[in-house]
């Protein structure tokens, strides 16, 4: 679906959902993915969609992912880095403090 304009000079790998990932070293995060042929990068709270990303600007949230850890990334304002590990995110993110009141509610 996605070509390529130009070749890239350097590949680095990544692990998405698991599974090892060759794209170009500084790509555009949201651009590799779907270079990738990754099938979506979250889905939503609300409904349960499948989510991609979209308006590759920062605007629309629908490239929300867990980067490295740390949920709610917007892989369309993240460049690549080698090994990066990015998890699809499913539903609302939960952070490490609402995990924690949980023990307390
Ligand atoms: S693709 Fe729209 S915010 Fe990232």
């Amino acid at each position: 679906m996605f070509r390529k304009l130009e070749p890239s000079t350097r590949e680095v790998s990544i692990l998405v959902s698991g599974q090892r990932v060759e794209v170009p070293a500084n790509a555009n995060l949201a651009c590799a993915l779907l270079a990738a042929g990754v099938q979506l990068t979250r889905v939503s709270p609300v409904s349960g969609a499948p989510r991609l990303p979209y308006c590759m600007m920062g605007v629309c949230f629908d490239c929300l992912a867990t980067i490295d850890g740390i949920p709610n990334r917007q892989t369309c304002l993240e460049s690549v880095r080698e090994g990066m590990i990015v998890e699809i995110q499913d539903g609302k993110a939960q952070y490490m403090h609402e995990a924690s009141l949980g023990d307390y509610e």
